[in-house]
């Protein structure tokens, strides 16, 4: 990885801030870069506290390459998943009833976002156009230079402490999300996380599925670039040529013939009998 010495040194200071967390939470990495940027513009953008908002379908490593990142900074991470009903509970915290010296008294539970702005950490926060659009909002002083925010079941405002940052996923035009609201997206910088391919794709199977067998791993990776021939042509949905159902696909393939292990992993989730059709035919010319 090329990364500018400046940057390595705010890397550096996070590692240092964090030495202790690391063994409280384990970390995960693994994310392999399609190309040399992906991870780099990630560490930098992180770095100089800019949020960054990852775009790409679903099965491209987003969530992958969230968990690498807060391991490279040994920066434990809070996640959120978006959903038509979160609520400002979900992602602030809520009240609940506590005991204090034989008295019931009113706790506040902080939320994901509280907790790793208080602490500093990274949040994470998955599909975030999947929730409301009013309900977002609430962040808006949390990604800006404020960073801060007012917790309406406290009366109190919170501020993050330094080295918080935020990452956000996007599947953008998936069923059930709507277009991110445009004084939100302006507080991120975008990085686009597209299916990886060729050898890169071929390191990930191999080190994601259980599946060893070299010949059977390349024709998948064959298999996936016709897929996603496939979807720019239209004629087949983009999960199609999901990594992640691909991956589900050579774990099958280990133990059941290749063809059987396509239609359960990939074409039988599809809606359309065409679109069924279409995978399997592609999968017929590799696989017997
Ligand atoms: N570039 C990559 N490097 C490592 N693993 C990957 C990569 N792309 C996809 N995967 C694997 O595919 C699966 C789905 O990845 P995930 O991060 O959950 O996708 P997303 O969050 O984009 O839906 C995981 O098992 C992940 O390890
Ligand atoms: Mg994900």
């Amino acid at each position: 990885m090329n990364i500018p010495a400046e940057i390595k040194n705010l890397i550096e200071e996070r590692q240092i801030a964090f030495s202790n967390t690391e063994k409280q939470v384990p970390l995960k990495g693994g994310f392999i870069s399609a190309n040399d940027y992906i991870l780099t513009d990630a560490l930098i953008a992180l770095s100089l506290g800019k949020n960054v908002l990852l775009k790409g379908p679903t099965g491209s490593g987003k969530t992958k390459l969230a968990e690498t990142l807060s391991n490279i900074f040994k920066q434990p991470m809070h996640s959120i998943n978006c959903s038509v009903d979160m609520d400002a509970e979900a992602l602030l915290g809520f009240k609940t009833i506590g005991q204090e010296n034989g008295k019931n008294t009113i706790e506040f539970v902080p939320g994901p976002v509280i907790k790793a702005m208080n602490q500093g950490h990274l949040l994470y926060i998955d599909e975030i156009n999947m929730a409301k659009p009013e309900t977002l909002p609430i962040l808006n002083s949390v990604l800006d230079y404020r960073r801060m925010v007012f917790n309406p079941f406290t009366g109190t405002v919170e501020k993050a402490i330094n080295h918080f940052g935020v990452i956000a996923a996007i599947n953008e035009g998936y069923i059930g999300t709507v277009p991110l609201n445009e004084a939100l997206k302006n507080r991120f910088v975008v990085i686009e996380v597209p299916y990886v391919q060729g050898n890169t794709l071929k390191e990930v199977l191999s080190n994601e599925s259980i599946l060893k067998d070299n010949t059977k791993i390349e024709k998948f990776v064959m298999l996936s670039e016709d897929l996603i021939t496939q979807v720019r042509n239209g004629q087949i949905p983009e999960e199609a040529a999901s990594i992640r159902a691909l991956i589900d696909t050579c774990d099958l393939a280990t133990y059941m013939p290749p063809l059987r292990a396509v239609q359960r992993g990939i074409a039988d989730k599809l809606e359309e009998e065409r679109e069924k059709a279409a995978v399997m035919n592609i999968a017929q010319t590799l696989f017997v």
